[in-house]
């Protein structure tokens, strides 16, 4: 695993917080509310590299010559269902950041990513790109999500996941060598049905309440 495109989060309250997520009694409402805290911890690391300009303004005392957010603007797109969880986390503190949805699912049979759902803004090739999903297990859904965000053009892509696989991170950067990946865990393996190790299960039934 080359883990320099891979950026581990370990901050103190991420892990915390990852602790209450992995726990089998934390409650659907508690789950999806950690979740979104999650993403806004995470999105304060991940946007670290945002390009700043200077921009003059006048204070109150004098003017001043500050620094604003330049380049180009942020698309999110939550890989559904699960990713959904993430979005309100992320949009806490880039309001005006545009979400596109990909809709995946893993076929039980399969474990292969089968789409039934993307709607994209339509100025998307123009954003830099964020992909959200709480788990990357094999990274099959992640690499088939990133292949759909290039087919609309866009040339910066980062993906942020909450918790990872070794197998995941290795797909994608197979695939996908030039997306920078955020997470705040690497667990330790997959199991025979393909969930994380020890992960904390199904992160669409538990955001969702539907087991
Ligand atoms: C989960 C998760 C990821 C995917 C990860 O979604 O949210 O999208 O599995 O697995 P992979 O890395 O092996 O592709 P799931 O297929 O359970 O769909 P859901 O979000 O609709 O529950
Ligand atoms: N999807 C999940 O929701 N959890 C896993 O552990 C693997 C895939």
């Amino acid at each position: 695993m080359d883990m320099e495109m891979v950026h581990v989060l370990d901050h103190p309250l991420l892990q915390h917080k990852l602790s209450i997520l992995r726990d089998e009694n934390t409650g659907v409402k508690d789950f999806r509310e950690i979740v979104s805290e999650v993403a806004t911890l995470m999105c304060y690391e991940a946007t670290r590299d945002l390009p700043l300009e200077e921009v003059e303004i006048q204070t109150p005392v004098a003017k001043a010559v500050t620094k604003q957010i330049a380049g180009k603007k942020l698309a999110i797109v939550p890989i559904l269902r699960a990713g959904l969880g993430m979005v309100e986390g992320i949009l806490t503190l880039i309001p005006s950041a545009k979400v596109g949805h990909i809709g995946l699912f893993r076929d039980p049979e399969t474990l292969k990513p089968v789409k039934y759902y993307c709607k994209m803004p339509t100025d998307i090739a123009e954003r830099d790109v964020i992909i959200l999903d709480p788990m990357l297990a094999t990274g099959g859904s992640a690499s088939a999500a990133i292949d759909f965000v290039k087919e609309y053009g866009v040339k910066h892509i980062k993906l942020m996941n909450i918790i990872a696989a070794p197998e995941g991170i290795r797909r994608v950067q197979e695939d996908h060598p030039d997306v920078e990946i955020y997470v705040a865990a690497v667990d330790e393996k997959l199991n025979d049905h393909c969930y994380i190790v020890p992960g904390l299960g199904d992160a669409g039934d538990r955001i969702f309440g539907t087991k």
